[in-house]
């Protein structure tokens, strides 16, 4: 029987796998792509785009009940929630299928089923097994594993998926009902994503989060705009919550807490805090799936389901084989998986030779992040305090959105950017910004990061007038003082 042999086998299509095929084949790579679901994975499936595709229609529900503040007297709508889920399903569809015509067009093979490296070396090429419709062995020069991440199932969180759910069942395209009280673990990026889009959809949610802030990674200036919207909302958020039990009661859920100041071992005698809901999502972090892939048997190394990999090149502790995405516990980010395909296919590419390609470093100073809440946030580069931490010598300029004629037009004045630059050079070292289009003006702030631009270079560059793009100008000279829209004093000479 004759084996089929490929320059690279990548293990996981989601948006690290399927991006590092595509690239590999554009530098004219034989390429097998190994996807035991459906391509896209999480991103695609179960997060970025199916959470972006109801918010569409959360987003929607804010603006029409904003209808009369323009003119606009709507006097009747509903919320048909089977109606939205259909829609985020046929979004996911389209795109899904958009990257299997993708891989087609590019001529790589993806095999259905369950990718498991099961000998080699970086001479011989490695042997991958694909379990699934038909078990088969692939030959490969190379391998890229990608396989991502899933919801962490703490076992003490009794996750039972009918009342006790991850973020994968609540997108689950039959999950179709809207509850009335949603009860959330975990304010991070999902916990809030999640609030924002079924208090809009008519929940009542409450939030438990064990540490005193919700996303206590971003700016807590930013945390605080954002919190201030939660509670206008009605979404009531419990910090310091140390989560003792779920309980499926059979007609809902009911959780206990205690405050999670309190030591481990004294939590038996704490005051309690009982909450209850008709569904619980748990959404406090994510697991590496980094099981049964044949790491042990090459002896790839993993930390707590990591799979370790050199910080220069992505290559695994074996030689050959390299490793992107969630599953190496970097930041979990599809963006960051995607480009670490761009370094593993490089790298993995001109160690075989004679592909026109040179190897890559990462670097991963300018790595943009977003939340998408309403209002949205987006942040790259240093926050202050962290700048400030490491004895860095910053200016902040902060721009608020209330202040900008288009952000007024639109009725969308809750929020700010604010920039970080160097003291000395003016170079600009970082941005967080909450409000309309945070996410899109963030991507300027990173490309001038990236090249090294100073707020000047920015603010020297004409923007379209009115447009929210306008915020990333003013932002830049606010460093400075000299934001034209902002009150304040003649510079200092
Ligand atoms: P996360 O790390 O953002 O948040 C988890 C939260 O749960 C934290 O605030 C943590 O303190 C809290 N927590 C942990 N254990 C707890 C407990 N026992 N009781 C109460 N609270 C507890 O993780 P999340 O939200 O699950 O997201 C996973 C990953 O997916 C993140 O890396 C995130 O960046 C990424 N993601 C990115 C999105 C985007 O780019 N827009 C959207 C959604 C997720």
């Amino acid at each position: 029987m004759s084996v089929n042999q490929y320059d690279l086998a990548i293990i996981g299509g989601g948006p690290g796998g399927y991006h590092a095929a595509i690239r590999a084949a554009q530098y004219g790579a034989k390429v097998a792509l190994i996807e035991k679901a459906k391509l896209g994975g999480t991103c695609l499936n179960w997060g970025c785009i199916p959470t972006k595709a109801l918010y569409a229609s959360a987003h929607l529900i804010e603006k029409v009940k904003e209808a009369h503040e323009f003119g606009v007297e709507i006097s009747n709508y509903n919320l048909n929630f089977a109606k939205a889920v259909d829609r985020k399903n046929q979004v996911v569809k389209e795109l899904v299928g958009g990257i299997e015509q993708l891989e087609n067009a590019w001529k790589n093979d993806v095999y259905k089923g369950h990718g498991k490296i099961i000998g080699g070396n970086s001479n011989d090429g490695f042997d991958v097994s694909v379990e699934g419709e038909n078990n088969e062995v692939i030959k490969a020069k190379r391998v890229i594993i990608a396989t991502g991440s899933s919801p962490a199932l703490i076992p003490a969180f009794n996750i039972d998926h009918e009342r006790i759910l991850t973020s994968d069942d609540i997108l689950h395209p039959e999950f179709k009902t809207v509850p009335k009280r949603l009860l959330i673990i975990g304010a991070g990026v999902i916990g809030c994503e999640f609030a924002n889009i079924f208090t809009r959809f008519g929940s009542k949610v409450i939030m438990l989060e064990y540490l005193p802030s919700a996303i206590a990674t971003e700016e807590p200036m930013i945390v605080k705009v954002l919190m201030k919207k939660f509670e206008e909302l009605g979404i009531e958020l419990h910090t310091s919550q140390n989560v003792l039990s779920v309980e499926n009661t059979g007609s809902g859920v009911k959780t206990t807490t205690c405050d999670s100041s309190i030591p481990r071992d004294q939590t038996d005698s704490a005051e309690k805090h009982i909450f209850e809901a008709d569904l619980c999502l748990v959404s406090i972090g994510r697991a590496k799936i980094s099981k049964d892939l044949g790491l042990e048997n090459l002896g790839i190394e993993t930390d707590r389901g990591a799979i370790k990999v050199n910080k220069d090149t992505l290559e695994t502790s074996m030689k050959g084989i390299y490793a992107i995405g969630d599953v190496t516990g970097g930041l979990m980010l599809a963006h960051v998986a995607s480009y670490e395909g761009d370094i593993a296919v490089a790298n993995a590419l001109t160690s075989i030779g004679g592909f026109p390609v040179s190897e890559m470093k990462p670097d991963y100073r300018v790595v943009p992040a977003t939340i998408f809440t309403s209002p949205n946030i987006g942040s790259v580069g240093y926050r202050r305090k962290v700048a400030k931490d490491m004895g860095m010598d910053v200016l902040m300029g902060q721009f608020p959105y209330q202040s900008l004629g288009k952000a007024k037009c639109m009725g969308e004045e809750t929020g700010f950017l604010a920039v970080l630059c160097e003291k000395e050079s003016h170079k600009i070292i970082g941005a967080s910004c909450i409000g309309t289009g945070a996410p899109e003006l963030i991507a300027e702030i990173a490309l001038g990061m990236q090249h090294g631009l100073t707020v000047h270079d920015i603010a020297e560059t004409i923007h379209s007038h009115p447009t929210i793009s306008e915020m990333v100008l003013e932002g830049c000279e606010a460093t400075v003082g000299m934001a034209i829209h902002k009150k304040g004093r003649p510079i200092q000479h």
